[in-house]
């Protein structure tokens, strides 16, 4: 069977930093370090006025277009997955579309767009969507674009308001892909769960403590779907793992989770025996609380060892450098997680050719996803070709005051006008209201 997976990634961070151990913390009195050590996160990016899902998904896609020497007629899919979508009808991909037909001679005419809704494991749902419908041969030879795009605010000063961020993430899904090779093998877990929603209104509704359980809960039961259908999970195989990231503390929980489930019953478990016992099992106990309790006071003496330090910091530390640095991008987040990855591989000199990653994604309401990927010879290439460090360092720096304005501006309800922080060039830049209420969009050479 042909290979098939991501050919190419580009990645467009919102123009805007808010810096949060600084300017945030600062202003919410709180302790810097709760967003350091706890939450993991140094910055979030933000939208500017003229920027929102639209521009972000369109910047990354002409890039990855215009670098790969890609026409509209070698695109036959435009798959958007975001949470932030402002039409609950016309899809984001249709606007993406007519932005980047401004800039090509030809046009999308062929191509079946669409736009997937799962929360943040969408991104990785149209991934799976593009992968199957190549697979099938319906593609007459062309590649799928799709984009993980994402406001994510949250109302101001709700808890959810420390791990925000905006970004886009453009992946070319492809026959013999340059970047890695999906798998077919899956694993999923999937509940009716009520942790984190937005019933028609724009901002989420989040149980915040809840949702990092039902995060556990699904990429737990994924993790064993998997090992079900024959995958790997034996955390030491994978050069890489990354995991869905709202924010690196998490991502922390997931990975001490899925080590300790991933080396039950191997000879991982029983070399760490010696230092930590074996892990406990559930016909030694008489209830569930019990049992719970002897598994918890197992994974902190597991999360201490060196074994676990020296894995957590070689597989699972790497994916979190961009993260760290633009807070969560819901759908996306998963995907500049494998970016950062590869880029640090790249950055060390690390030869990955053939090397696995073992990817979780999830989405909240609540399903996770375990899937495996192989890195590709072209994979150097690819990654050395993102700009992603010069758009992070170009940012402009928020204030207080103008991170307020921000979140403003793109509040749906809000009709104030407000002043561009930036000045747009050589982008899609948003450009008012049509007749029919549309969003408006303009390329600005
Ligand atoms: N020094 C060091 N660490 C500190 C600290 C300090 N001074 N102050 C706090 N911390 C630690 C806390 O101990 C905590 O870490 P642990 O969980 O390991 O104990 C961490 O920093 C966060 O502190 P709090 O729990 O006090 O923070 P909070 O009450 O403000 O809420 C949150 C955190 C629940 C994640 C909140 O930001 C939120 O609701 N976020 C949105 C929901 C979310 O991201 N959920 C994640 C799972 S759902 C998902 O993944 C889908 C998605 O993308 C939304």
């Amino acid at each position: 069977m042909t290979a098939v997976g991501i050919d190419a990634i580009e990645i467009r961070a919102g123009k805007t930093r808010l810096d949060l151990p600084g300017t945030f913390a600062e202003r919410k009195g709180e302790d810097p370090e709760k967003y350091t050590k706890g939450l993991g996160l140094h910055a979030s990016s933000f939208p500017d006025v003229y920027e929102d899902i639209v521009t972000m998904a369109a910047n990354a896609s002409k890039r990855l277009m215009d670098r790969k020497g890609l026409q509209p007629d070698d695109i036959g899919r435009i798959d958007v997955a975001t949470e932030s979508a402002f039409d609950n009808s016309k899809p984001v991909s249709t606007y993406v579309a007519g932005c980047l037909e401004q800039v090509y001679d030809g046009d999308f005419n062929h191509a079946n767009k669409g736009e997937r809704k799962f929360a943040c494991i969408a991104g990785t749902q149209s991934l799976n969507d593009a992968y199957n419908w190549i697979s099938a041969g319906r593609n007459r030879g062309r590649a799928a674009l799709v984009i993980a795009t994402d406001t994510a605010l949250y109302e101001r000063n709700e808890p959810g308001e420390a791990t925000q961020g905006a970004g886009a993430v453009a992946m070319l899904v492809d026959e013999d892909p340059s970047l890695v090779e999906l798998s077919a093998q899956q694993g999923f877990g999937s509940a009716d769960e009520t942790d984190f929603l937005k019933p028609n209104q724009q901002f989420p509704s989040v149980d915040g403590k809840r949702s990092m359980q039902v995060y556990l809960a699904r990429m737990r039961e994924a993790m064993e779907d998997f090992a079900s259908a024959e995958g790997d999970v034996n955390p030491e195989h994978f050069a890489y793992i990354p995991f869905h990231t709202p924010f690196p503390g998490m991502v922390r929980k997931a990975a001490l989770l899925g080590y300790r489930n991933g080396i039950r019953d191997t000879d991982i478990e029983d070399a760490l025996a010696e230092e930590i016992g074996h892990q406990p099992r559930r016909e030694a106990f008489d209830d569930d609380e019990s049992y719970r309790e002897a598994l918890s006071e197992y994974a902190d003496a597991l999360a201490k060892t060196d074994r676990y330090g020296e894995w957590y910091d070689a597989v699972i530390e790497p994916t979190l450098d961009i993260s760290r640095h633009v807070g969560n991008w819901y759908t996306g987040s998963v995907h500049i997680a494998r970016v950062s990855a590869l880029k640090r591989a790249a950055d060390e000199g690390r030869d990955l050719v053939g090397e696995r990653l073992l990817v979780g994604s999830y989405g909240s309401g609540a399903q996770a996803e375990i899937h495996a990927e192989t890195v590709c010879e072209g994979w150097l290439e690819e990654i050395e070709a993102l700009n992603i460090d010069e758009q992070l360092d170009a940012r402009y720096e928020l204030s207080f005051e103008e991170y307020e304005m921000t979140h403003d501006a793109h509040n749906h309800d809000d009709e104030g006008e407000y002043d561009e922080l930036t000045v747009p060039s050589d982008e899609f830049a948003f450009d008012g209201w049509g007749r029919m209420g549309e969003r408006k969009y303009r390329y600005v050479s």
